[in-house]
């Protein structure tokens, strides 16, 4: 009886969530679910800044993607969050709930702090065959890992203040029970241990958990997702090490048109990005269910590139991200996530009621390019689905500044642009977005050093931090292809840059005087054909 009370219960909750998620949307062109309206007194600075499509806080600090995993048809993207302060605090994890990783509706916080600690960054798993055995009712549970924070442990001068600690969700992941014998990973000394990233291994049949621990990833295994085996560890004289190593990621691919797998291990560092503070960067190899060994080209491909690293985005602001679980196979893609922001200045970006977004989810694929690997990057499709006005210009000679567009045909705050710039020679280019401030930014590439770039100096409020603005951001091209390829997702206060079919990423963010109205763009020596520029609008009313 109980049990059937139970079970009637944990349906009615899954239920509820389902038609408060359906209120919540109408139709697939919902406006952003997590700007509700009644919320939304004045037109204040902070709403003038709040992005039209990309997933933030309705209200107070938020950080790093957490947990995020797919069921049910939904999309789970939990985060760092102070929910008391818009600057970082004790952290909460957050929740927020998709049909389609791109309007987001934002539900009841999942888990607090206690006295054991805030609630750092960690993943969470769909737990299908009750390994863990927290299953009531045939309820698949999801079991959440996150590291504890021990801030007292912090403020006395210990070492072992973060330990690793499970909790379990038998509501489609809207509230945690703590595990009763946590931490399930006790610190072995080492100061910074934590943001644990569970993935089911599905070659070696059994949990993995990556763990960022100093200047190491730290590699475990489990059959139950509470008993956990160090196996090894990876990263010692490879990579950038110019700071913290924190929230990995990995997982296997199959490399693009072909059947070789290879594993990919994302680890972000804090600072010592390519243009400056917070950045993610990967590595590319084998694993044999116990040790991760970086492939021979990959390594080489390191040892050759500036900062002995190659970066999942050259620009400064997409961190900590990381990739959902439990999509299914029949979709069969890898999907990520990140925070569009950066350590450098996070706290004093000029919002005041929240603070920062999380980039657009985006789909990514593994190429073999030369002898060795590449990741690709992409929007995802989904946002396709919000096209709506579309203006095009085809084989236009670029002389001098041109302006393409302004807002009176298209309002360019929530946009997606494709272009295609052909017969570019000794030449590079530049776009420019422009107000009547005089606001501009900046971004193209340069032909003389080979680098892609995006300049925010003038870019509107700049002064909040001296880092923010300078210097300008670069990125090596890798294609050699003559043709420049490339997707803009522009939003009031942020662009993504997808160069090269996503083989270079650059992200963004900027906070003009008023929005950008206009766009144009101009060659940087040598008159060249802008071959083709498709502008879609992508509307979330
Ligand atoms: C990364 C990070 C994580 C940590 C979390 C704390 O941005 O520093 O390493 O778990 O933020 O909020």
């Amino acid at each position: 009886m109980n049990k059937m009370k139970t079970l009637i219960k944990s349906n009615l909750v899954v239920m509820l969530m389902v038609v408060s998620f359906l209120l919540g949307c109408k139709g697939k062109a919902q406006k952003n679910q997590n700007v509700d309206k009644a919320d939304q007194v004045t037109y204040s600075e902070e709403e003038l800044y709040r992005p039209n499509f990309h997933f933030t806080p309705k209200k107070a600090w938020m950080n790093d993607p957490n947990g995020m995993f797919y069921k049910n048809g939904y999309y789970h993207l939990y985060f760092q969050h102070y929910p008391d302060g818009n600057t970082w605090g004790p952290m909460h994890w957050g929740h927020a709930i998709s049909t389609d990783m791109v309007t987001w509706k934002e539900m009841p916080i999942a888990i607090y702090p206690d006295e054991k600690g805030y609630i750092f960054s960690g993943s969470a798993v769909v737990d299908v065959n009750n390994n863990s055995g927290f299953s009531k009712n045939g309820i698949e549970p999801i079991i959440a890992m996150f590291t504890y924070h021990d801030m007292e442990g912090e403020k006395a001068g210990k070492t072992n203040y973060q330990s690793q600690a499970i909790a379990y969700s038998l509501d489609e992941g809207q509230t945690f029970t703590k595990y009763s014998k946590n931490p399930v990973i006790k610190n072995p000394g080492i100061k910074d241990f934590r943001d644990p990233k569970m993935v089911w291994d599905s070659i070696h049949k059994k949990w993995l958990m990556v763990l960022a621990a100093g200047q190491k990833i730290m590699f475990y295994s489990s059959s139950n997702l509470k008993d956990w085996k160090l196996e090894s560890d990876f990263g010692e004289g490879i990579g950038a090490h110019g700071g913290v190593w924190e929230c990995p990621d990995f997982f296997p691919m199959v490399v693009k048109g072909t059947d070789e797998v290879k594993w990919v291990l994302l680890v972000s560092i804090n600072p010592g990005g390519p243009n400056g503070g917070s950045a993610t960067q990967y590595f590319v190899g084998d694993f044999d269910g116990n040790q991760f060994r970086i492939d021979n080209s990959f390594e080489n491909d390191l040892n050759n590139s500036e900062h002995k690293s190659i970066w999942i985005d050259y620009g400064r602001d997409n961190y900590a991200g990381v990739t959902w679980s439990n999509i299914p196979d029949s979709n069969g893609r890898k999907l990520f996530m990140g925070w569009i922001s950066n350590w450098e200045y996070a706290n004093v970006v000029p919002t005041e009621t929240w603070r920062s977004a999380m980039t657009v989810a985006r789909q990514i694929e593994l190429q073999k390019v030369n002898a060795s690997y590449r990741l690709l990057f992409q929007p995802v499709r989904e946002l396709t689905n919000y096209r709506s006005t579309k203006f095009k210009k085809e084989s236009i000679a670029i002389k001098g500044d041109t302006k393409i567009i302004d807002s009176k045909a298209i309002d360019l705050s929530s946009t997606e642009i494709n272009f295609k710039i052909s017969n570019l020679k000794n030449s590079g280019f530049s776009f420019k977005l422009t107000n009547k401030q005089g606001d501009t930014l900046a971004f193209g590439y340069n032909h003389s050093n080979k680098n892609f770039f995006v300049d925010r100096r003038k870019s509107g409020k700049t002064a909040f931090s001296e880092k923010f603005s300078d210097p300008v951001s670069m990125a090596n091209r890798i294609s050699i292809n003559p043709d420049f390829i490339g997707t803009i997702i522009l939003d009031k206060t942020s662009i993504e840059l997808f160069f090269d079919n996503g083989e270079t990423v650059m992200t963004e963010i900027f906070f003009p005087n008023s929005p950008f109205d206009k766009l144009s763009i101009e060659p940087k020596d040598q008159e060249f054909i802008l071959g083709n520029i498709e502008i879609h609008k992508l509307n979330f009313n």
